[in-house]
């Protein structure tokens, strides 16, 4: 069992939409633990930033554009095997390809307004914790149930 700590966005979509509940709500249901959230306008040079592995494709962007248009939630979540846990929760990057039950496939509606991102593996959610968060905005706690979702140890 990994013990990691990744990022997710809720993306301007959701927020637009009021599902940041929802889509908090299954995070939360999974045992994993939220460590830092806040609310932010991510501007273009961010965007750029955290998704500088794109900026060679067509989409590029239309993707920085979309990211900055409205804010999001930044949300660092800890756990057993969190990245892939949080990956496997959204689905596929497009809706139509993601069963019902995962995030995108129930309320996603194109490759763009996908409404979530989570980090891919490990280099990239320390990368995008770094963008998004000082070290002084993560929390590290315990919680009484911890032992029942997998927290026998410290991260
Ligand atoms: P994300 O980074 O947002 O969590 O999404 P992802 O890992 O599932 O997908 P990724 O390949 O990293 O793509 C980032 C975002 O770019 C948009 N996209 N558009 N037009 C296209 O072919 C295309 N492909 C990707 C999506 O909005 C995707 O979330
Ligand atoms: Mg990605």
């Amino acid at each position: 069992m990994s013990f990691e700590t990744t990022l997710v966005l809720i993306k301007p979509d959701a927020i637009q939409r009021n599902l940041s509940g929802k889509i908090i709500n299954r995070i939360e249901n999974t045992g994993l633990k939220i460590v830092g959230l806040k609310m932010i306008k991510i501007d273009k040079k961010l965007a750029k930033k955290h998704y500088q592995e794109h900026q060679e494709k067509p989409f590029f962007e239309n993707l920085v554009d979309f990211i900055s248009s409205s804010p999001v939630l930044a949300i660092a979540i800890s756990g057993p095997n969190s990245i892939q846990k949080i990956r496997t929760l959204m689905g596929q990057t497009n809706p139509l390809d993601s069963p019902p039950g995962t995030i995108r496939g129930d309320y996603g509606i194109d490759l763009e307004r996908n409404l979530i991102h989570g980090s891919a593996n490990d280099s990239d959610a320390l990368r995008e914790l770094e963008l998004f968060f000082d070290k002084k905005e993560i929390q590290n706690f315990k919680k009484s149930i911890d032992e029942w979702t997998g927290w026998t140890t410290e991260a």
